[in-house]
């Protein structure tokens, strides 16, 4: 399998919708995805199975001067365990670093194991914990940093 990875268009926000509800107890509306594709201080970045040209990962990076804030992570069920989150969320970040971002933060919930392993494979170290942080249901967040120093 065969997996491009890419910034969403216009013509992707459909199908990326489609991943957020599927994916998120609080998805974002299609709106979201409408407004991200114009903004400037944020992206969405994908990930597209070359044979089917169907959409099976996505994720969003918003930029505050030299940081970026990695959120809405989402793999199709039937791709997960390929390694598509680690790929994807390595290639935001290196797109990113061209715009001159240097440190990434995330957070996530502290029982998601997979997404903790994908964001340790990625270099992220947890900072943190924010409570009750989620709802539906309510967790705590935790809170990880992946510093430029600290990779160099
Ligand atoms: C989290 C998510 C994005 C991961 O996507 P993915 O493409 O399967 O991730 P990867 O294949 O790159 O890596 C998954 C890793 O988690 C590991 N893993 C899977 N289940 C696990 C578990 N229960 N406990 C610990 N590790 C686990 C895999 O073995 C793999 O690590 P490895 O490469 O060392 O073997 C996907 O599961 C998803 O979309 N979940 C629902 C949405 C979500 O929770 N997003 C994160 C919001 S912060």
């Amino acid at each position: 399998m065969s997996i491009i990875y890419r910034t969403i268009t216009a013509d992707d926000i459909d199908e990326a919708s489609e991943l957020e509800q599927s994916s998120f107890a609080d998805p974002w509306p299609r709106s979201a995805f409408e407004e991200i594709v114009d903004k400037r201080d944020a992206d969405y970045y994908l990930a597209e199975d070359e044979e089917t040209g169907r959409l099976v990962g996505g994720c969003v990076v918003f930029r505050i001067i030299d940081e970026g804030d990695i959120m809405n992570v989402a793999v199709n069920r039937d791709y997960r365990g390929r390694g598509i989150a680690t790929g994807l969320i390595r290639y935001a970040m290196e797109r990113n670093e061209e715009m001159g971002i240097r440190d990434f933060t995330l957070e996530v919930r502290v029982s998601n194991a997979p997404a903790i392993r994908v964001y340790e494979k990625c270099g992220f170290e947890s900072a943190g914990i924010r409570p009750g942080f989620y709802d539906h249901p309510k967790e705590d967040g935790l809170v990880m940093w992946r510093y430029k120093e600290d990779i160099e």
